[in-house]
C-alpha cells in the first residue's frame, strides 16, 4: 500500500536489538489494526555498523534515514569500541544522523509513574506526579561549534579545544518548539543557560526573551542558570513545566531529569527537524537510556523506554495522538499490574523479562482496545 508510513529501524548496540524487537512487536500490533499501515526497514548503526562497515553509519543507511517518515534508534556504543578515533566511533552515527536530518528539537519528557513513585532515590513526596518536558537544542552549541580539536603546542603541551556557538535563528527556534509545548501544558518554560559567564548564554537568554514579548506573551517566561537548574530539579522539580536549554546542559540536565523518574530504562525522546513545505518534518525517536553493554543479551532491559519513543513517534511525527495515549495507557496498565523489569523491580512485584514484558504490553493493548 503506497499510503503505509515508511519507518527505519536502526537498534544498534547492546540492548538496543533487545528493545527494538518488543517495539516491533507493538508496531506490528497496530499494523494489523490502524488503516495506516508501516514499511518497515532495518539498518546497522553504530559499533554493529563499525563491526561490518568500518564506519558507525553508511551512506546509504544515511539515505533511508532520509527518506523515511521516522527514525526509530535503539542505543549505541560499547567497550569494544572506546579506542576508536572520534570519527569512527559509535556516538558519530547518532550525531550525524541528528546533524544531517536537522533534528534540533529533542524533546525528552520525565514523567512519574504512579505505580514506580517508590523507585526514584528521591523521596516520594519529591517526585510523584512528576511531569516535565525538557526541550534539548541538538544540532548546535558545543557539539558542533567550529573550531574544535587537540592541537599540539611548540612547548610539547597539547590543547583541547570546542565552542559554543548559538545563532538567533538557532535559539529562536528551539524556543518557539519550547512555548509551542508549553501552551498546551502548564504554560511555563525556564529558559537555562550561563549567560553569567558565556556571551553565547547572554544571546540564547535576550533571543528567547524577546520571542517570549513579540509571539508568546501568554506564557510565563523565567530564566535560570543552568547550575542552579541543576540543583533546583533535585530539590523542588514540580516547580518546573518546559525547560529549553542547550545541547550540552541540556544532555546533562535531561540525566538528572531521568534519575528523578526512577529509571532511565523508562524514558522515552524525540528528535525533530523544522515543518518542510507539505507540512511535514524529519524525526527520530530513542529511549534516552544508552547501550548497557553490562545487561545485554540477557533478557533484562526494560523495553518500556523504547516503546514509549514509538508512542512518540504516533503522537509528533504520525499525528496519531489516541494511539499515542493507548500505548500509554497499555504500559502504565502493565506496571499497575505489577510487572517489572530488573531495573524497577520493587518487593513483591513480579519480575518479567524483556520479552515478556513486550508481550504482556500487547496484551494489554488487545484489553483496553475492546
Ligand atoms: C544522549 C547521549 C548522546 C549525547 C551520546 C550517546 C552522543 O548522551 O543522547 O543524551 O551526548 O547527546
Ligand atoms: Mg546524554
Amino acid at each position: 500500500m503506497s499510503s503505509n508510513r515508511k519507518i527505519l529501524m536502526l537498534p544498534g548496540d547492546g540492548i538496543g536489538p533487545e528493545v527494538m524487537k518488543e517495539t516491533k512487536r507493538v508496531i506490528d500490533w497496530f499494523d494489523k489494526r490502524l488503516e495506516v499501515g508501516f514499511d518497515i526497514e532495518e539498518g546497522l548503526v553504530g559499533g554493529a555498523s563499525f563491526d561490518k562497515f568500518k564506519t558507525p553509519i553508511t551512506d546509504e543507511v544515511m539515505e533511508k534515514a532520509l527518506n523515511s517518515d521516522g527514525v526509530l534508534f535503539g542505543a549505541v556504543g560499547g567497550p569494544d569500541y572506546d579506542n576508536l578515533p572520534f570519527s569512527e566511533k559509535p556516538e558519530r552515527g547518532l550525531l550525524k544522523l541528528r546533524k544531517e536530518l536537522g533534528l534540533f528539537a529533542n524533546l525528552r519528557p520525565a514523567i512519574v509513574f504512579d505505580a514506580l513513585a517508590d523507585a526514584s532515590s528521591l523521596k516520594k513526596e519529591i517526585v510523584s506526579g512528576l511531569d516535565i518536558m525538557i526541550l534539548r537544542e541538538l544540532t548546535g552549541g558545543i557539539y558542533f561549534g567550529e573550531p574544535r580539536g587537540i592541537e599540539d603546542l611548540s612547548d610539547g603541551t597539547r590543547v583541547g579545544i570546542n565552542t559554543e556557538v548559538y545563532s538567533t535563528k538557532e535559539i529562536r527556534r528551539a524556543g518557539e518548539v519550547a512555548f509551542e509545548l508549553a501552551s498546551k501544558r502548564r504554560g511555563l518554560v525556564h529558559s537555562v543557560e550561563k549567560s553569567n559567564v558565556m556571551e553565547s548564554g547572554l544571546l540564547w537568554r535576550e533571543e528567547i526573551q524577546k520571542l517570549h514579548d513579540e509571539n508568546y506573551n501568554s506564557i510565563t517566561l523565567e530564566h535560570m542558570f543552568a547550575d542552579n537548574c541543576a540543583m533546583q530539579l533535585v530539590r523542588d522539580p514540580h516547580q518546573f513545566d518546559v525547560i529549553v536549554t542547550t545541547n550540552l546542559f541540556g544532555d546533562i540536565l535531561s540525566d538528572i531529569s531521568a534519575q528523578l523518574t526512577g529509571s532511565l530504562g523508562m524514558l522515552p525522546s524525540a528528535s525533530l527537524g523544522e515543518v518542510n513545505e507539505y507540512g511535514i518534518r524529519k524525526s527520530l525517536f530513542e529511549p534516552v537510556h544508552g547501550s548497557a553493554p553490562d545487561i545485554s543479551g540477557q533478557g533484562k532491559a526494560n523495553p518500556i523506554a523504547m516503546i514509549l519513543s514509538f508512542s512518540m513517534m504516533l503522537r509528533y511525527s504520525l499525528d496519531r495522538n489516541d494511539d499515542a495515549d493507548l500505548v500509554e495507557k497499555a504500559v502504565t496498565k502493565a506496571l499497575e499490574d505489577g510487572l517489572r523489569t530488573a531495573d524497577i523491580m520493587q518487593p513483591g512485584k513480579t519480575l518479567i523479562s524483556t520479552e515478556k514484558m513486550g508481550v504482556e504490553i500487547c496484551n494489554r493493548l488487545d484489553q483496553l482496545s475492546v
